[in-house]
């Protein structure tokens, strides 16, 4: 869910709007506003984006103070009733909410016994009353009486008609920020949607409250201890949040990946000595020499390129690693171990599975990087360092150039810790200059759309796919699978080409097609004759493939890929199956940058 809030001198409204339409990237079930206007508190709600709900605002609504909310279910369904602000009986209090409260049942309990009429399904709902009902005298005690009250993850922002000046907000394990402006103030969960207004932002921090005045604003924990948090500037460039003439943000993000990995390399290879230079780590030579595994944990797309990245580290730095899903991770009281280095991955930096994930491991003593996007976000922020990736925004919930990053960041990684253990000079200097030629690389395959998009009309008709790969090529096709599912919504299933005769080959048929993640390497002749036996039951193929691969008679599609370093290729071979997704789903009038059910940032456990 995406959070705005405005106090000044300005009319609210607009601020609101352009706030959450910025945001909808966090969820985009319904949305609504609250303001508080001259006749009173007013709040207007839809289900569906913020131009419905922009549909149902009445021409001269005006408030200098109001808050706002875009809305990703997760108790109760996508109803009017249902989407935020929520008020309390008398309309009094306005509350939005991104997060969950644990204890709802029992509240919403104990509010209905004690005569309160809910109005809602929601969680968010039970704050509004709470805070009504404190006999606190200021808007802020009576937040922090609520609080205290409930268990859960929340950032929240609080309004009251009686005092109709300030916004009170609070954070615990929902993103937060407070923007800086001149005689007026912005609440937002990111900077997207005040980077218009301002660039002096304030993250708030877990166990934060801020009241926040058109002039001022004050940080402080529940027991009201100051904590005198002073704007920071940051670095967010309008122009980039722009669709700049394509017709969507996912094709924007793909065809921008061979400039915006060039500008992610930028200084951070040393040709000489055939490594990386990652200073933002915080590790020196010494201590990457300690390490005895690596973890990467993520999820969705980070997760898979997790996989990618360890099979680069176990390839270049022989060093044991894995990937987890960093969701199941944090549930299994997993074993943590002082020399292991930990990776959290992550585009947001604010998804919740893995910003707790991180917090298991530094409480049990782990160290841990970030592999993380937004500057400054909440897994940024709590890594002991990392490796920023600079992508720039990415506004498409299916991720593309992030997960590109991702993958080019382990690849630095790896050849980083390599080189402080056994990996040669020769070797070194062969995966940098590979790493040099990635933007080149990177333009050759995005300039191959067209002939992809082709492809992609082959594939319409299916509803179900398989989408196969070997070892290194495993995680692609797991990738690639989730990417078309994502936004296609055809159904993709993704398996180890060597799994494929131990069952799924009962599933082929013309009807199933398998699109093949076949590089010229040591396993090429394995992978070829897992698609004879496809062929030989009927399975059309597709395959993801470099020009040096002969398939002999088999009928196969092929969509070649410039050849990079074995270890680096799996980065290469994930560009086209962007390209074949988007293409799909175009072809099936999907809604490329909003899928259905899906939010891009997911800060909710
Ligand atoms: C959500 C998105 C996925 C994304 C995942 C991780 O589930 O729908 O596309 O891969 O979160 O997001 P992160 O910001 O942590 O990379």
């Amino acid at each position: 869910c995406g959070i705005v809030g405005y106090v000044g001198r300005a009319n609210a409204v607009p601020v609101l709007i352009e706030g959450l339409t910025q945001l909808e990237y966090r969820g985009y079930d319904s949305a609504g506003i609250g303001v508080l206007t001259s006749r009173g508190p007013k709040v207007f709600r839809a289900v569906g984006r913020v131009r419905d709900l922009t549909a149902t605002l009445p021409s001269r609504l005006t408030g200098k103070v109001g808050i706002g909310h875009t809305r990703w279910a997760t108790h109760g369904p996508a109803t009017e009733a249902n989407a935020h602000p929520h008020s309390d009986a008398t309309g009094r209090i306005l509350v939005v909410h991104n997060g969950i409260i644990d204890n709802a049942a029992t509240l919403r309990g104990r509010l209905t016994a004690d005569g309160v009429d809910l109005h809602s399904d929601t969680d968010t709902e039970v704050l509004a009353h709470l805070i009504v009902a404190s006999d606190a005298e200021s808007l802020s005690d009576k937040v922090i009486d609520a609080l205290g009250q409930i268990t859960g993850t929340y950032a929240i922002a609080v309004v009251d008609a009686d005092r109709p000046g300030e916004i009170v907000v609070a954070r615990q394990g929902s993103p937060l920020i407070l923007g800086v402006g001149d005689r007026e103030m912005f609440v937002a969960s990111d900077a997207a949607a005040l980077v218009r207004h301002t660039s002096s932002v304030v993250h708030l921090d877990d166990g934060e409250l801020a009241v926040v005045t058109a002039d001022s604003f004050r940080t402080f924990t529940a027991d009201q201890t100051d904590t005198g948090k002073q704007p920071e500037q940051i670095e967010l460039d309008v122009a980039e949040l722009e669709m700049d003439g394509h017709g969507t943000f996912m094709h924007k993000e793909m065809l921008e990946q061979p400039a915006s990995v060039q500008r992610m390399l930028t200084g951070r290879l040393d040709p000489r000595f055939g490594t990386a230079r990652l200073d933002g780590l915080g590790i020196d030579a010494r201590e990457l020499r300690m390490f005895k595994r690596v973890k990467a944990i993520g999820c969705g797309s980070a997760y898979y390129v997790g996989q990618m990245g360890a099979a680069m580290i176990e390839d270049l730095a022989r060093i044991p690693a894995d990937a987890e899903a960093a969701s199941e991770f944090r549930y299994r009281n997993p074993i943590i171990e002082p020399d292991t280095l930990y990776v959290a991955v992550s585009q947001s930096g604010e998804t919740a599975d893995t910003l707790f994930a991180v917090r298991e491991i530094q409480r049990k003593g782990g160290r841990v990087v970030g592999l993380v996007n937004v500057v400054g976000s909440s897994i940024a922020r709590e890594c002991d360092g990392g490796i920023y990736l600079h992508a720039g925004p990415e506004i498409s919930v299916c991720s593309t150039k992030a997960l590109t990053h991702m993958a080019v960041g382990f690849a630095l990684l790896a050849v980083t810790l390599g080189r402080v253990r056994d990996l040669s000079h020769a070797d070194g200097t062969r995966i940098v200059d590979a790493l040099q030629a990635l933007p080149g690389q990177l333009q050759q395959i995005v300039d191959a759309e067209e002939a992809i998009g082709v492809v992609a009309k082959e594939l319409v008709d299916a509803d179900n796919l398989f989408y196969i790969g070997r070892v290194r090529g495993f995680p692609v096709a797991r990738e690639g699978a989730q990417k078309l599912k994502e936004i296609s919504y055809q159904h993709a299933e993704a398996y180890q080409a060597s799994e494929l005769k131990h069952g799924p080959l009962a599933l082929i048929s013309p009807q199933m097609p398998t699109v093949a993640i076949v590089p010229d390497d040591d396993l090429t002749e394995r992978n070829v004759g897992a698609l004879h036996e496809i062929a030989a039951r009927g399975g059309t193929i597709v395959a993801i493939t470099h020009d040096t691969v002969d398939f002999g008679d088999l009928p196969v599609t092929r969509i070649d890929v410039p050849r990079s370093e074995v270890e680096l290729d799996p980065i290469l071979l994930t560009i086209p199956l962007q390209l074949l997704a988007y293409h799909l789903a175009t072809a099936l009038g999907r809604d490329i940058d909003r899928p259905r059910n899906l939010a891009k940032s997911v800060t909710v456990e």
